[in-house]
């Protein structure tokens, strides 16, 4: 497909369990019946589905999850136990990497060897020697590689980023992030490995990838300093080793400062807030059904303006509807064969910051970037923070 444009993608998706399960309704809702639904749930307005694409294969090791997965996968699509099934499949231009996080960088390094374009789930990795390798495997093929951080792309997240890069905040000083959530479900099918440290990176990795990189997005600069503290109030007891409680700060070369608080203890309710603030103004954006509400705070007056997405509809796509834009993203890119917003190089800043969150908290220091970087086969790459 190098060289001309193409407009329909045929997909192979490789772990096929909840995550794996929703993006193939996501990727799904491009067809004709699933989009009249969207319309009808939207209260008649157009569904906004940009892309043309056709799921083809799916690999899962596990039998209970091949068999899930017939039920939200197009009849007649390959279902095998190898995910080098899919990858081998000449009929796939598109590898979907949706399995523990563990293996992201085996998938992904063997679907892009064999010149397919990926897109992965977050967190991109659970070390760094993995993200280089995705890095470097991408440098090499020369492949489209997309990661699924849809929260980059929702309506929360892009409005306070907006708010930053138009100016309107003035100098940006501070960020936030708390999200109090539930434990992680259990997995007894896929051997909870969730709750395991080394399979799934920890929570840092596995929950916090996606505020540090919104949190990286606005900064507009690269993270310098790291100090974080953990505890575990025993949510998890009885499976894995994860810590259930976290307190992080970040400081970025430009001078701003955030504060990241992560609770894995909330059985009920669950609240995800972001928030910027700079010497015009602040921003507090809470993630909701209906795509999420900005509200916008002018630091000189009394004056405030809510931003609201109002999309009732869109929140039965999943994560505030903030699936569907990234999915409109990444396959409009794949069709300018240009690499997304959330490409390899920005899911590695995100995972530096998780891996130095890690370190703080284990040796009990602050932990500068600068280390780690220097432990990378990369420490020059980065993406472009002013872009
Ligand atoms: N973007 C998001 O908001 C979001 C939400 C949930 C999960 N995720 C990510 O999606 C991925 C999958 O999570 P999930 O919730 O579907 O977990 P899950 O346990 O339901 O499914 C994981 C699947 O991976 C398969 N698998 C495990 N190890 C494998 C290996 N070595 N090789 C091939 N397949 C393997 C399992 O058989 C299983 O079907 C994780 O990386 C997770 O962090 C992202």
């Amino acid at each position: 497909m190098t060289g001309s444009a193409q407009d329909r993608f045929r997909v192979g998706i490789i772990g096929m369990g909840r995550r794996g399960r929703l993006l193939a309704k996501c990727i799904r809702l491009c067809e004709p019946e699933h989009k009249q639904q969207l319309h009808r749930q939207l209260r008649g307005l157009p569904a906004p589905i940009h892309w043309e694409a056709e799921i083809v294969a799916a690999a899962d090791q596990v039998e209970q999850c091949r068999d899930e997965a017939r039920a939200v996968l197009p009849d007649g699509c390959a279902v095998h136990e190898d995910p080098m099934r899919v990858i081998d499949d000449p009929d796939v231009d598109l590898v979907v990497v949706a399995t523990a996080s563990i293996a992201h960088a085996q998938w992904t390094v063997a679907a892009l060897e064999a010149g397919k374009d990926v897109f992965c789930e977050k967190p991109m990795t659970t070390t760094l020697e993995d993200a280089d390798r995705i890095v470097d495997a991408v440098q090499r093929s020369g492949r489209v590689f997309g990661l699924s951080m849809q929260n980059r792309y929702s309506f929360w997240a892009s409005t306070v980023g907006d708010l930053v890069r138009s100016g309107e905040m003035g100098e940006l000083a501070m960020m936030w992030c708390h999200e109090f959530r539930c434990p992680f479900w259990e997995r007894p099918e896929t051997n909870d490995w969730i709750s395991d440290m080394e399979a799934s990176g920890g929570p840092f990795l596995e929950k916090n990838s996606h505020h540090w990189d919104i949190f990286n997005g606005w900064a507009q600069s690269p993270a310098v300093r790291v100090f974080a503290r953990t505890r575990d109030t025993g949510s998890h007891a009885d499976k894995g080793d994860i810590w259930d409680c976290a307190v992080s700060t970040v400081e970025y070369a430009n001078g701003v400062m955030a504060t990241h608080n992560l609770s894995l203890m909330t059985r009920f309710g669950h609240n995800l807030e972001m928030g910027a603030i700079g010497t015009g103004g602040w921003a507090v954006a809470e993630r909701e059904g209906d795509g999420g509400t900005v509200t916008f705070h002018d630091n000189l007056s009394p004056n405030q303006r809510v931003l609201r997405a109002n999309l009732s509809g869109v929140g039965a796509v999943g994560h505030a509807g903030a699936e569907i834009p990234m999915l409109n993203h990444l396959f409009g890119c794949l069709q300018r064969r240009e690499q997304p917003q959330t490409s390899a190089l920005w899911g590695r800043e995100s995972i530096l910051v998780g891996l130095a969150a890690q370190r703080s908290a284990d040796e009990d220091r602050a932990v500068e970037l600068r280390e780690l970087r220097d432990e990378s086969r990369f420490p020059e790459l980065m993406p472009d923070y002013a872009d």
